[in-house]
């Protein structure tokens, strides 16, 4: 692409000008997609959409308290891809040990002046720096053009990511300035603000497109994309604060290195600072945590690093972590707030989760309304009640929990202690039973017995039905389907393929708001497409307890057919030994799963469920695996030429049958395959006394086997 990068336009434009700029942009790019996807017409072609999307981009970087909940940026919910190259950068990128607290950052500090054999007396300066939440980059910088960006990675190899990381407005192209070593790789923080994460979010939930959990899962997702067009309509934003490989030393203190880095073009945070005694870490410490909830982004610390780069040099590291610097952490973010109410939640295996629906509260930027409470053991062991004030922590990535009651602030007199109902909350009011082991011990989970016959968990089993790893069906998201089933057009899995030739019942959707002949013309063929289906999703669509998305390509691999499958299923259920058996001995399949499949097929209504549902479909045999063939487990090595098949198809050959093939002989290697020209391998098969092939007793074996 020969431009990539957000245009960020004219640099005076005002807030407020921009504002009127991204509302117009969002209409007009709206109807160019309408045009483009529904009435396949576009107004425009690629590259001056491209234009608008640059543009929108630019000024949604500059301004990301502007980004509209229903920006262009954020309608693209492609999933972040997992085939990009990887990059061994010039030096590791190193991570940083934690302090928690004062005394383990004094500790840090001793161990510094111990190594430096430094007086008591002789003054640390450091520099202070915010530890932003986000995921590090390396950017490669020759004769200062960007000529590679990375993710971090395992730390020594990450993954290739240049044309994504160019387009972030943050990152130059060519460094600016003079100064720059002729080799250098800058490192920072990519990262997301709350306000552009919240509307991304918000955008995504409208469209029933995926959500992020949190900023940091949403910079991630945004950045690892296949399409760097996508990315560089996230406002992604990006700090310098580090460096790796270089040509040359640039500096002599690490707040001199930051300085250098701000004139080389890079945002550096203004946050940063530098103390010339380790004194006055602690008030900063404090300064940043009380700064922290109005930042408009993720800080989970300070980091502290020595500012003499000298001393950083002789310090250097202790395995993977830098001997001069440490990120101070924050105590996980707490506020207190009412609750109003406990509300169970049916999931689709019935399970019953209690949540705390509470007085809405800013916890460290984000508005909390709800936090889970697990289940009844939890609620009983805290004495949760309803009408308590209680301590709610938000801490990284995880959902909002409740962390004690305020027994001081319960009103009196008392509220009651919480009954955890006996009778589901769903329409069938069926009684709510304590799940038990395999070997009679009580878990923590209440069921709702109802299964299939519930309408909660049928809901929640159709969604699972549509979802991604499952049927997969454009168009048809949890908003949709949840409408359907209310209006009664979907209540079972077939229905959905009923439904599309179901002229009455489409008839009943034209007639209503916001579906227009084109939109189900597109769900008609999304459904039909997915009429034919691989084994292994139809197996996990079904909604078998334990059987996710690993164990399914399992079970369809070990039975091949739909046929082999639900006969064996039935089999099972009837009591069959042998059944449960060859279930057993699939690999990665344990007792839960066969438990749970003998349970699911053993119900008449999940039966009917499946056999209504496979007449709507063709299922497509799964490539049935030959693990019980002689090569099963072995491994082996190609060495030499081969002549009659590639390298490539022996080796799919050898894996059909369930071999392993390696590169190198050793002594776990059991059969070598030697073609004319094998060297060094070869010899040490004889020396180790392995099993030698030639290409035609291989292929003699393969085809026994
Ligand atoms: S310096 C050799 N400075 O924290 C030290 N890291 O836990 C390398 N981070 O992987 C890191 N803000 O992703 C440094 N001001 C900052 C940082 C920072 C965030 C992240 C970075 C690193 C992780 C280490």
């Amino acid at each position: 692409m020969a431009d990539p990068a957000p245009d960020t336009g004219p640099s005076d434009i005002s807030e407020e000008g921009a504002a009127i700029e991204l509302e117009r942009l969002a209409k007009e790019m709206a109807e160019h997609e309408r045009l483009y996807y529904v009435e396949q017409a576009p107004g425009v072609d690629d590259a001056a959409y491209d234009a608008l999307k640059r543009r929108n981009a630019g000024l949604e970087a500059r301004f990301p308290a502007l980004v509209r909940a229903d920006s262009p940026s954020l309608r693209v919910g492609a999933a972040p891809s997992t085939s990009f190259a990887a990059v061994r950068h010039g030096a590791p990128m190193l991570s940083l040990d934690n302090a928690f607290n004062a005394a383990e950052v004094a500790d840090f500090i001793a161990r510094i002046r111990r190594f430096l054999k430094l007086a008591a007396a002789e003054p640390l300066a450091f520099t202070v720096e915010p530890k932003i939440d986000g995921l590090s980059a390396n950017l490669r910088y020759e004769q200062g053009r960007l000529v590679q960006g990375a993710t971090r990675g395992d730390g020594r190899t990450g993954e290739d990511v240049t044309l994504n990381l160019r387009t972030l407005a943050d990152i130059p192209e060519r460094l600016k300035g003079t100064g720059w070593p002729e080799r250098i790789e800058v490192r920072g923080e990519v990262y997301l603000g709350h306000a552009a994460f919240a509307a991304m979010n918000a955008a995504a939930e409208a469209l029933d497109a995926r959500t992020y959990a949190n900023p940091r899962n949403a910079a991630s997702g945004s950045l690892r994309q296949i399409d760097p067009t996508i990315t560089a309509a996230r406002p992604l934003r990006f700090f310098a604060y580090a460096w790796g490989d270089t040509s040359a030393p640039f500096a002599e203190t690490q707040w001199e290195a930051l300085q250098r880095l701000r004139d080389w073009g890079f945002q550096v945070s203004d946050l940063s600072l530098r103390v010339e005694n380790e004194d006055a870490l602690e008030v900063q410490y404090r300064a940043f945590e009380d700064r922290r909830p109005r930042l408009g982004f993720d800080i989970d610390g300070v980091v502290y690093k020595l500012d003499r780069l000298d001393w950083q040099e002789r310090l250097s590291f202790a395995g993977r972590i830098p001997r001069w610097a440490i990120a101070h952490k924050f105590a996980p973010e707490q506020a207190r707030t009412l609750v109003n109410d406990i509300e169970i939640q049916v999931g689709r295996t019935g399970a019953l989760t209690p949540v705390a629906k509470l007085a809405p509260i800013n916890v460290g930027g984000v508005v909390v309304q709800n936090a889970t409470l697990h289940n009844a053991d939890e609620i009983a062991r805290k004495d949760i009640r309803v009408g308590d004030t209680v301590v709610i922590q938000r801490a990284g990535d995880v959902i909002p929990q409740v962390v004690e009651v305020v027994l001081d602030a319960r009103s009196s007199p008392e509220p009651p202690p919480f009954a955890f109902p006996q009778i589901c909350p769903c329409p069938l009011k069926t009684a709510v039973t304590r799940e038990t082991t395999g070997g009679g011990v009580e878990t923590v989970v209440r069921r709702c017995t109802g299964e299939m016959a519930c309408p909660f968990q049928r809901l929640e089993h159709l969604k699972l039905f549509v979802s991604r790893k499952a049927f997969d069906i454009e168009g048809l998201g949890e908003r949709q389907l949840s409408a359907f089933y209310e209006d009664g057009l979907v209540r079972e899995p077939a229905d959905i393929f009923r439904l599309a030739r179901d002229e009455p019942a489409l008839a009943v959707l034209r007639a209503r708001e916001g579906y227009g002949e084109t939109s189900i013309r597109n769900l008609v063929a999304a459904i039909e497409a997915r009429r034919t289906i691989a084994l292994a999703r139809f197996i996990f669509a079904l909604g078998i307890r334990h059987v996710g998305e690993t164990t399914a390509a399992t079970l369809a691999r070990g039975y091949g057919s739909a046929e082999a499958f639900l006969s064996a299923m039935d089999l099972l259920a009837a009591g069959d030994t042998s059944a449960a058996e060859e279930l057993d001995a699939m690999d990665q399949v344990g007792g839960a799963v066969v438990d749970a499949a003998r349970a699911y097929f053993a119900e008449d209504h999940n039966r009917v469920r499946v056999a209504n549902l496979s007449v709507q479909l063709t299922i497509e045999d799964a490539e049935a695996p030959q693990a019980d063939t002689a090569m099963a487990g072995k491994t082996v090595v190609f060495t030499g030429a081969l002549e009659s098949v590639t390298r490539d198809e022996a080796k799919a050959q050898a894996e059909r049958l369930g071999a392993k093939v390696a590169g190198s002989v050793s002594k776990k290697t059991d059969i070598v395959v030697a073609g004319p020209g094998a060297g060094s391998k070869l010899k040490t098969a004889e020396a180790l006394g392995l099993q030698i092939l030639s290409e035609a007793e291989w292929l003699s074996l393969a085809r026994e086997a």
